[in-house]
Formats: structure tokens, sequence, C-alpha cells
């Protein structure tokens, strides 16, 4: 506590001593729950903030931090990564393995273009950040978030709304306005908004068409609407802002279609998840007759053995992944034959390709200011959203360590972790006071002496940054949880 005094402050001896007079509840009280608010433009790209001017992306990096490149999960497609960035985990490890998946237990099949995906069995191998905040006690929103709409471990999130592609995104900044801004009571801690652009154009003109830059242009100018909505509100100033995606975009082309009826019969197999990583399910013995089929048909494509797809893309230990994948090579398309849509942009490739990493922007009482990163994972934003939230994190496959330097000084203080989720008991309740007499006097005491040599010894470092440092080997403790 008396650390937490003196690192909120260059704070006057005069209003530190003030301070510490407070009983430790009130302390608590001084502080509103924190709030975070997550952004998903779906498809955009890291580098296409630089490619037209786009002042409130760049807004936010100068009051903020700034992630050049986000290194997503595999497959790099949106169901996949936007439950990663909820969830902390990989595919294999949330279940969510594609845009549309085949599970053998369940017999039945997942798309995102269909109602199956509001079973909730697809969902529940992982809990989602919004449930597990509810089970804490707070409150979250969703405004169209891949899979807020669905009930999960029994829970929606305590304001959503139903999956409405139709809906602009000036009405779904609305909702979010409305559920931050309620009464204390009614108010969500933790909101997640999603837009469907620059994904939908870029699929269709190709991410290198000049087209491209007035689109991404018009995500600027939707943040811009967001960001002036906040301030309206009296938002701007108290709610953590995180702006990303689930992944970027390559460029495709007629020329570079791999066909897939050149090689094997479709009636030895089933077509499961669709190009650039495809998921075939060869017929009841024939795993083998596939797999060399396919094994070294085209140099344009990889087929993996579900056991032989490599350690690094976390793509295996799931009954969803199919027997084989085949994986395309940047800006090539598999397909059966040449009939049938085809796109100039997609995603879904090796998440290590920069074509396939979003950016990530922030701002808040929770970040630095001006700060620029080159890159994290997209797992590492579960565990730091926690830590925003003061909310203990479930197991996953993140590590607040790798982006701790995100966040402000004051937030990688150890108290900005939860207390027990015990509820408040009557005793606790009575032994407040004598409890904060005591610490008062403590502190008080604490403060003398940390005060007199302060005043003796200036030329030393600065408080600040020693307690910096102090805080860490506490804070790796936590990591071990
Ligand atoms: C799987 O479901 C289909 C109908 O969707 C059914 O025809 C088939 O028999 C089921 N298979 C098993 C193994 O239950
Ligand atoms: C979806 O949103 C549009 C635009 O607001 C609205 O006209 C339409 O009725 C909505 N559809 C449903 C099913 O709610
Ligand atoms: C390509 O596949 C479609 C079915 O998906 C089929 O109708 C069509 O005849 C095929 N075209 C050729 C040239 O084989
Ligand atoms: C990811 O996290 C889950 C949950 O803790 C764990 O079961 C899984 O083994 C982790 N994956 C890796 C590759 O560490
Ligand atoms: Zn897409």
């Amino acid at each position: 506590m008396l650390g937490l005094v003196l690192l909120r402050g260059g704070c006057s001896a005069l209003l530190c001593l003030w301070a510490l007079f407070l009983p430790v509840d009130s302390l608590h009280a001084v502080n509103d729950p924190p709030q975070l608010l997550l952004v998903s433009f779906d498809g955009f790209r890291w580098d296409y903030v630089d490619r037209v001017p786009t002042p409130n992306f760049h807004s936010i990096m100068d009051e903020g931090v700034y992630v050049e490149k986000v290194e997503n999960v595999y497959i790099t497609k949106t169901f996949s990564n936007h439950y990663s960035l909820v969830t902390g985990l990989y595919s294999e490890s949330h279940g969510i393995v594609g845009n549309e998946m085949y599970d053998p237990a369940l017999n039945q099949s997942f798309s995102m273009e269909t109602d199956s995906m509001y079973n909730s069995r697809w969902w529940e191998e992982a809990v989602p950040l919004w449930v597990t905040i509810q089970k804490a006690g707070g409150r979250s929103g969703a405004a169209m978030w891949p899979g807020s709409d669905v009930k999960i471990h029994g829970m929606y999130p305590s304001q959503y709304l139903p999956y409405n592609a139709s809906l602009p995104f000036e009405s779904r900044v609305e909702h979010i306005i409305e559920w931050f801004s309620a009464p204390k009571q009614e108010a969500v801690n933790f909101g997640v908004l999603y837009w469907e652009e620059p994904d939908e154009s870029g699929h269709i003109l190709g991410p290198q068409s000049p087209l491209m830059d007035g689109v991404i242009a018009g995500i600027d100018e939707k943040l811009g609407f967001l960001i002036s909505e906040l301030k309206k509100a009296g938002l701007y100033e108290k709610v953590n802002l995180i702006v990303t995606s689930d992944h970027g975009m390559a460029q495709l082309s007629p020329d570079k279609i791999i066909e897939l009826d050149e090689y094997v019969s479709r009636d030895l197999y089933t077509w499961v998840d669709k190009s650039p990583v495809v998921g075939l399910i060869p017929n009841e013995g024939k795993l083998n007759e596939v797999y060399s089929l396919l094994a070294d048909a085209n140099p344009n494509m990889v087929a993996y053995k579900k056991e032989e797809i490599p350690e690094r893309l976390h793509y295996q230990h799931n009954i969803r992944i199919t027997p084989i994948i085949l994986e395309a090579k940047e800006g090539w398309t598999i397909m059966q034959n040449r009939t049938g849509p085809f796109m100039l942009g997609n995603h879904g490739y090796d998440n290590a390709l920069q074509s396939m990493q979003p950016v990530f922007v922030a701002r808040g009482p929770a970040f630095r200011q001006n700060y620029v990163k080159p890159s994290m994972r997209s797992v590492d934003l579960y565990p730091l959203m926690c830590q925003i939230l003061a909310i203990s994190a479930l197991p996953n496959n993140g590590s607040l360590s790798n982006v701790q330097d995100l966040l402000s000084p004051e937030m990688i203080l150890p108290t900005a972790t939860p207390p027990p989720p015990t509820p408040p008991t009557l005793s606790r309740y009575s032994y407040a006071p004598v409890v904060g007499s005591f610490l008062g006097v403590v502190m008080v005491l604490g403060f003398l002496v940390v005060y007199v040599v302060f005043v003796t010894l200036k030329q030393r470092p600065s408080l600040k940054h020693r307690r910096w440092e102090m805080s860490q080997p506490l804070l790796q403790e936590d990591l071990q949880l």
C-alpha cells in the first residue's frame, strides 16, 4: 500500500501524508473498477496504418502503445483468432479450429455461415473472458464479436447483440457507449466490438488493389467516430481502448490455383475446411492412399498428416483437426476445380507470414504513452487484459511477462492483481477499521522513514524506478499460477 501511494506519486509530501490516513477500503474505492474495450476491425493487416493517412490510429499510438505486428494463431481465420483473443489459447486448445469444422465425436459440422455455430458444445473447450468476468461478479457487453451471441458455459455476455451483419458500425458503437456509461452497478467492465471491414473488401478487391486505400481510410474514420463518441460520453480518459484484428490479408491471383481433382478423386475424401488450409477426411481405410497422392502433388501446396503438423503451429491436438490438412503457399488457392467462387484476397495461411499479421494499438489509464513495440503474440493479449481488469486468468498459452512493457508502471504493481474471489464477509467489515488504523499508523511511520531517506538521498535514482524493479520478482510468482 505504501508502495502504491509512493508510486502514484510524484504526489507532494502533504498529499501523500493525507493519502496514508485514508482507511484501506476507501483507497480502493477511490479507483473506479477498470474498464476495457476491445475492438476488432476484421482483416486489418499490420501495415495498413502506414499505407494511407490514418490520423485516428496515429492519435492512439501517440497517446498510448503501438505494436507493429501481432503474431496470431494458426489457422489465420476469423473465428479461430477471435476466440484466441478472448481466451489466450491456440485453436487446438480452444476448439474453434476453423471457420468450418467437423467433430467426429459430435458427428456434427460447424460453419460460421449456418446456425450450427450456435451449438454451445463447439465453444465450451474454453471459457471466453466475458464469462470469466461475469463469474467474478463483473459485467460485459458484446457487439457482434464472433461467438458472443452463443451461450457458453451457461452464459451470454451481460449485454450483447445477436449477430446481424447489416447493423451499421455506428449503431454498434451506440450500444457499446450505452453499456459502458450505465450507472455504476450496471456499467460493463469489459466490452468487445467487431466490424466486418476491411476483411470483406480485402477478399473481393485483393489487398494490392488501389481501391483498398479508400477502404482503409474509411476504417480510420470509423475509429474516429468511436473516439469522438467515447469523448462525448466522458469515457475516453477512463476506458482502456484496444484496437486490433484477427488477421491480415494476402493477394491472390487466378494464375495461382491448385486443382485437387487433378491429383485425387473426390470419392476418396470429405472436404471440410476451405482454402488456403484445407481440411480433408479420407474415407475409411484411405488415409495413406489420399496422403500419398497429395504429398508431392504440387510444389505450392504442402500436405500434412495430422501427426506431422509442425509443432510451432500448435495445430494438432484436437479431434476437430482433420487427419490430413493441405496448406497452400502464400498467394495460392486450393480448389477442387476452377469452377466456383474465387477471391482476390484471402487469409488462413501460416501465421509466421507477415501478410497474415494484424496491427495493435491501445491507450488508456492502464497503458504507457507513446510506446512502440515491434511485435507480440495474440495469445499474450488475454493475460494482459486480465491484468488490466484485475481478474485471475484461466490457464492459457500467453504470458503477461511478454507484454507487460505495454502497461503503465502502476499496472505492474502486485496490488493490481486480484484479491481472492471470496465474497465479503461481516467479519472483514468489522475488522476493517481496526486493520485500517493499524495500517495507517504503520504507513505513517513508514512514510516518515522513506521521506527522510528520500530527502537526504536525493541523488539516488527515483523511488518510482526502484519500486518498479522491486515489483518484478513478485510479478514473476504470479505468472507461475
Ligand atoms: C452422423 O450423422 C448422420 C446424419 O447427419 C448420420 O446419417 C450418420 O449415421 C451419423 N453417423 C454416426 C456414426 O452416428
Ligand atoms: C439487422 O439490422 C438492420 C439494420 O439496422 C435491420 O434493418 C434489420 O431488421 C436487422 N435484422 C434483424 C434480423 O434484426
Ligand atoms: C467442377 O466441379 C463442379 C462441382 O463442384 C462440377 O459441376 C463441374 O462440372 C466441374 N468442372 C469440371 C470442368 O470438371
Ligand atoms: C496451451 O494452454 C492449455 C491450457 O493451459 C494447455 O493445455 C496446452 O498444453 C497449452 N499448449 C501449449 C502448446 O503449451
Ligand atoms: Zn476473411
